[in-house]
């Protein structure tokens, strides 16, 4: 179509201009899909936890009921009581679902670690713990943490009860049983300690590299997001984001807390918003970065005081459900960035 009149012009020319100038900063802002990780007990037991679960958030991951340990305590026997709990709260309440996770080294049935198994039986094993849940929640999830925390601190493989019976090789395997059985969920690796550059981060990213490569099917990088304010804020973030992006992966933040040594005082408080700020930021300005997660959302049933003592208060709601700084730091809508 041709403009004839010169104010018409010029008006279109200004409208363009206002949509080039607009357009990064709207991507910049966009918002992402906020998670929670879910504590089955508290959903029960607690009003208050339950409100503000339906109310703020967009996905729900469980803490602990989709975990080998609680799904097949008794080996060839199904329980999916808890975690279907979960998938018809999400659903009643208009959230989708993160499975979480199928293979892990920690939280195993005993009767799997403390069984003896040839590799050609626990290759069986494997495969039909992967079939059984993936195919349970086929449809209900819209991604998997396939396989979690399979590399150390360091880069190097986890020395796990799969690693040594089938070496790197698991993880293909995993993934390609996983596709399978669930054709539609995004398909994930998890970890801890690869938010910014570092040996770990690197290592997933050439493995992430050579499975898509040869074409295993891999969707995304999950990048859990344990901060501690004892330590640095991670160096790198977005421009790890990227990376794993440039492969044709969604990275995505799956289960970020900030712990705070206590007593926490009012300036802690305002550095872990900034820290849940920071990871925030640096997904909204990597497109296929789509979901922040909260590893729990409130201090009252947070894993952290239990595991480091000393340590608590990394979630965005103290124990009386207020919210803290880091509510508003990744509760959108945002004003700026
Ligand atoms: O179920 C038993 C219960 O019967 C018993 O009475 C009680 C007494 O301690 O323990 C209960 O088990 C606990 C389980 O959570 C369920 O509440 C375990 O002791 C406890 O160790 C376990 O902790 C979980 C931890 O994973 C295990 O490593 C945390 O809740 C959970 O938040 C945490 O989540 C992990 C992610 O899956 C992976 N990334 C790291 C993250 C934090 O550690």
């Amino acid at each position: 179509m041709l403009v004839r009149t010169a104010p018409l012009r010029a008006l279109l020319a200004a409208l363009i201009a206002l949509l080039v100038l607009a357009a990064p900063a709207a991507a910049h802002e966009r918002k992402l899909l906020l998670g929670t990780a879910v504590d089955v007990e508290a959903l029960a037991n607690d009003d208050r936890y339950r409100a503000l679960l339906a109310r703020e958030f967009d996905s729900v991951t469980a803490e602990n009921v989709m975990k080998w340990y609680a799904v097949e305590p008794q080996r060839g026997v199904d329980e999916f009581e808890d975690a279907d709990r979960l998938v018809r709260f999400a659903r009643r309440h208009g959230q989708s679902v993160y499975g979480h996770t199928l293979v892990w080294h920690n939280q195993l049935p005993s009767w799997l670690t403390e069984g003896s198994f040839s590799k050609p039986e626990l290759k069986r094993i494997l495969r039909r713990h992967i079939f059984a849940v993936a195919g349970h929640f086929r449809g209900k999830v819209r991604a998997w943490d396939v396989v979690n925390e399979a590399i150390d601190d360091d880069g190097q493989w986890r020395d796990t009860i799969f690693y040594r019976a089938f070496g790197k090789r698991y993880v293909e395997m995993a993934l390609r049983w996983a596709r399978k059985a669930d054709p539609h969920a995004k398909l994930f690796l998890n970890d801890y300690n690869i938010e910014g550059l570092n040996a770990k981060s690197d290592a997933y990213f050439a493995l992430a590299k050579d499975l898509r490569r040869r074409g295993v099917p891999l969707d995304g990088i999950g990048i859990q997001g344990h901060l501690s304010l004892v330590y640095d804020f991670p160096g790198g973030v977005e421009e790890n984001l990227r990376r794993f992006a440039r492969l044709g992966l969604e990275p995505a933040f799956t289960e970020v807390d900030v712990r705070i040594p206590l007593p926490v005082s009012d300036d802690e408080l305002a550095e872990q918003a900034d820290w849940f700020g920071g990871l925030y930021d640096a997904c909204r300005a990597v497109p296929p970065c789509k979901t922040f997660t909260v590893w729990g959302f409130t201090d009252r049933y947070s894993w952290v005081p239990s595991v480091f003592p000393g340590e608590g208060a990394a979630t965005p709601f103290d124990e009386e459900y207020r919210p803290k700084p880091a509510w508003s730091a990744i509760h959108p809508p945002r004003s700026g960035t």
